[in-house]
């Protein structure tokens, strides 16, 4: 199958590619999986103190279109609140790609990713 460019885009110079330390209380952590095909993402958030996203970093394990979801996700969640990243959609993701409908679990895969991440960092707050 035959990727976009803004696909090829993304998985040829993947933005935010890497690891936070888990433990850290500034980071949420998102693990999922896409049971349609086994592909694994994980997506970090780093939160500053007025509550916005100031960094995101993700590794994933899968196609080009799971990196190209997730590189354009860690993109858009920087300088975002938690509520607005929350309101991400994987449509827009898909729209943004141009994924076409085989490839649409890839990008709900990076909106699963980032409210996993989202939820992991309000458990650590008691929220
Ligand atoms: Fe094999 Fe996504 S199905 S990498
Ligand atoms: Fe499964 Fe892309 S083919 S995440």
């Amino acid at each position: 199958m035959a990727y976009s460019e803004q696909v090829l885009d993304h998985y040829e110079n993947p933005r935010n590619v890497g690891a936070f330390d888990k433990g850290d209380d500034t980071v949420g952590t998102g693990m999922v999986g896409a049971p349609a095909c086994g592909d694994v993402m994980k997506l970090q958030i780093k939160v500053g103190e007025d509550g916005l996203i100031t960094d995101a970093k993700f590794k994933t394990y899968g196609c080009g279109s799971a990196i190209a979801s997730s590189s354009l996700v860690t993109e858009w969640v920087k300088g975002k609140s938690l509520d607005e990243a929350l309101a991400i959609k994987n449509t827009q993701i898909a729209e943004e790609l141009a994924l076409p409908p085989v490839k649409i679990h890839c990008s709900i895969l990076a909106e699963d990713a980032i409210k996993a991440a989202v939820e992991d960092y309000k458990q650590k707050h008691g929220k």
